[in-house]
């Protein structure tokens, strides 16, 4: 093994930084990742041998609920290049520690829509497509090409397409028998040459209209929306530099037809999305909204006054405050609506 693939273990490193909750919480080990040939050394030094490991990016999607008995690998691999393109698009691709905000920035500037809608989202490009995603209309696997990811048992380097990676609401392969085995290490997206603006979500949609288009025929550029995706985000979605949290706390809970209806006669203003399947998506902020837990709090962990399907951490507040609170709320809306809400991001 040469000098600039050994990797360097420090040992009680505090997760305080690397947890967008911002929870007060150590790694008995953690690992840098620079470089990809890092990874095969890391993966197998005898200090770590038969414990757990855990892939941090921004920890823009983790709650951790107390110290960490194992290695962290905060991938911290950069770089982004166009790697080539077709008569339909351009390949772009971007190594995954690369900010995505400032990823989605990039390509503009570059002349290359297709990611506006995702703008402002916090988080590390190789998170981006464990769990698919998604906002104002759009979702990551609609612009993915393919992935590159190191398989830490073997240290082989894999290349997956979108089919392998299995994408779903908020879910990959990744997110499920993948976790934990593989690193990310790169995302190529493919952008379509053929750019058509994606404005139809409600509040994105009221927001271009705000900023003058539409109204007069003016139609949106890639900027335009990502500018207003930008401002609606900073309106209604607490910054995670300013009030720990991990975006949207609970996945929108998708209902089959019957309970739909049985639903909407009790409640008619809820709000829902129908599904090319025939089943029924549910707006779960609305449904803890409704419950009364918008702006609530129990210590610590609040729920946000603006988008009540936000858990914050007001400071000082544990992984367990969050997933008490977190439990306190699933319990209001079974009991309520009859419907389940599943948690988002993921729980350790
Ligand atoms: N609503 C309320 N009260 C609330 C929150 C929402 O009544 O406190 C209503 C809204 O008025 C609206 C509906 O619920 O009619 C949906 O709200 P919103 O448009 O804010 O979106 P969301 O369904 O709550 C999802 C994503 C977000 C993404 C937005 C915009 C999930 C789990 N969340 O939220 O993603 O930014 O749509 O596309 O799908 C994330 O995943 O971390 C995330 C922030």
């Amino acid at each position: 093994m040469s000098q600039t693939d050994s990797a360097e273990f420090i040992a009680g490193y505090p997760l305080k930084a690397h947890n967008t909750f911002g929870f007060d919480v150590h790694a008995q080990w953690a690992c840098r990742i620079e470089r990809e040939a890092q990874l095969p050394a890391a993966a197998h030094d005898p200090r770590i041998a038969g414990l757990p490991r855990l892939v941090l990016g921004g920890g823009s999607n983790v709650v951790l609920t107390r110290d960490f008995a194992g290695l962290v690998l905060l991938v911290a691999l950069r770089g982004r290049r166009v790697v080539g393109e077709d008569d339909e698009a351009v390949y772009v691709e971007a190594a995954a520690g690369e900010p995505w905000h400032e990823f989605v920035g990039w390509t503009l500037s570059q002349g290359l829509p297709g990611l506006e809608n995702l703008a402002l989202i916090p988080g590390t490009v190789g998170a981006a497509p464990i769990q698919n995603i998604g906002a104002y209309g759009l979702e990551m696997c609609e612009r993915f090409a393919w992935l590159r990811a190191v398989e830490l048992a073997s240290g082989e380097s894999v290349e997956f397409d979108a089919r392998a990676c299995a994408f779903g609401y908020r879910d990959s392969f990744f997110k499920r028998e993948g976790r934990d085995r593989f690193v990310i290490t790169s995302v190529t997206f493919r952008l379509p040459k053929a750019w058509q603006p994606r404005a139809n979500y409600a509040d994105l949609a009221r927001q271009l209209a705000a900023d003058g288009y539409h109204a007069d025929g003016k139609e949106p550029d890639a900027q335009a929306i990502f500018d207003a995706v930008v401002a609606v985000r900073r309106a209604k979605l607490p910054d995670p530099l300013e009030l720990g949290n991990a975006g949207s706390f609970f996945k929108n809970p998708v209902v089959n037809a019957d309970q739909f209806e049985a639903l909407k006669s009790r409640e008619p203003d809820v709000v829902s999305y129908a599904q090319p399947d025939g089943r029924v998506k549910l707006a779960a902020g609305w449904l803890i909204d409704r419950c009364g837990w918008k702006g609530r709090s129990i210590g610590a962990a609040a729920v946000h006054e603006r988008q009540a399907l936000v858990l914050v951490n007001r400071g000082g507040a544990s992984g367990a405050d969050v997933l008490a609170l977190a439990r306190a709320i699933q319990h209001d809306v079974l009991e309520r609506f009859g419907v389940e809400l599943e948690a988002e991001p993921v729980c350790l």
